[in-house]
């Protein structure tokens, strides 16, 4: 297996005037923090190309559809016009009922601790519902919150024998919460606009991937799809080595400070940063404030690039005394990789996409 160090121009040193060199590691993580329109995106757009270009996986997760627009556009007044090609790009994906086969995904979709097995199973019994998110409704409906109303329960459906009846309380919290959250999943029988993935390994290994949440998917599925796909990727990401390039990740991987308690992304984005990258899987975290990042990934970062930052930010020291001047296109960013003491302030280059 190749395991070198890529090294990818992205701009020139302000002191030297030199080229600088992003020097990746075959597995790691990058944040990419700056506030808004100071040039996160164009930097992480630079990177993806010269990841690309050594032949490594992209895995592009974009929240507002707008990598689509620019990634596959060579940008001709830079000085090496490229763009990203073998690219897939997955519009609006949804998950069916049936995707969702572990509990912990359930819970992430609000359902709290007492239900949430019988439903996890209930799940994974496709012949029961079909996917149909009607028919899964009727099911849960169908929940015996007498002990008379058990035994018919258990009769009917064997696979999904209740011990004890379901207090009324918490069926009406497991109704109201399905009639909220049902329209999201996609629905076999009235498919609209929307994608579904059967197979998201297959998808990775063939090609570049773009999945294009387009905001039109609400915070908690954004969450529930990114959670369900780095799941899925799990075992082919020796094979793989991607990189995977994640915008507005605080909305993914958010800081549970700000965000709903428990997400299974998070959880997921976590177990990479953490557990898996040691299978050559590097990931971009792009966000405006350090801090709005789960603390367990924010922490174990050692590689950055940032730009402006609020006096608040952890990082705000690094960045501190570098001024833009984003009328004339002056945005110095600062690059820096703990590990290997490199700390260099550099311009970056002309995207050779489209930005
Ligand atoms: N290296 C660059 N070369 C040329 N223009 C740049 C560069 N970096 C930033 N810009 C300019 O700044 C604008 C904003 O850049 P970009 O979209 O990358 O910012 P961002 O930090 O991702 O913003 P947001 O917070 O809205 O996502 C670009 O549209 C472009 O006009
Ligand atoms: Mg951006």
């Amino acid at each position: 297996m190749r395991r070198k160090t890529i090294k990818i121009e992205m701009g020139s040193s302000l002191a030297t005037r030199e080229p600088v060199y992003f020097m990746a590691r075959y597995y790691g993580s990058v944040g990419i923090i700056s506030a808004q329109r100071y040039g996160k995106s164009v930097i992480a757009k630079i990177l993806a190309l010269g990841f690309n270009k050594q032949k490594r996986r992209i895995i592009i997760i974009d929240v507002r559809g707008e990598w689509r627009k620019s990634i596959t556009k060579r940008n001709q007044y830079s000085e090496y016009p490229e763009s990203l090609f073998n690219l897939k790009v997955i519009r609006k994906p949804r998950l069916r009922i049936s995707d969702l086969k572990i509990v912990e995904e359930w819970i992430h979709l609000g359902f709290s601790d007492k239900s949430v097995e019988i439903i996890t199973k209930l799940a994974n019994k496709v012949d029961l519902h079909e996917d149909d998110i009607e028919k899964f409704g009727e099911i849960l409906e169908e929940f015996p919150s007498t002990k008379e109303r058990l035994s018919g329960w258990n009769e009917k459906y064997p696979d999904l024998e209740l011990k004890s009846p379901i207090f009324p309380a918490t069926s009406q919290a497991i109704n109201n919460n399905w009639f909220n959250i049902k329209r999201n999943f996609y629905n076999p029988k009235n498919p609209q606009d929307t994608t579904w993935v059967s197979n998201w390994r297959k998808q990775a290994m063939n090609s570049n991937l773009l999945i294009d949440l387009e905001f039109t998917t609400n915070e908690v599925f954004a969450g529930a799809i990114v959670g369900h796909v780095l799941k899925e990727l799990v075992p082919i990401l020796i094979n793989l080595q991607p990189v995977i390039i994640v915008e507005e990740a605080d909305y993914l991987f958010g800081n549970p400070e700000y965000h709903v308690p428990y997400m299974y992304s998070t959880k997921m984005g976590i177990a990479y940063v953490l557990k898996y990258a040691k299978y050559s899987s590097f990931m971009m975290f792009i966000t405006q404030k350090t801090d709005l990042l789960h603390p367990a990934i924010s922490e174990v970062l050692s590689t950055f690039i940032l730009g402006r930052l609020s006096k608040q930010d952890p990082k705000y020291d690094e960045v501190r005394g570098t001024r833009p001047v984003l009328s004339k296109g002056y945005r110095p960013m600062c690059y820096i990789d703990e590990d290997d003491s490199i700390k260099i302030r550099f311009q970056p280059m002309m995207p050779p996409c489209m930005y």
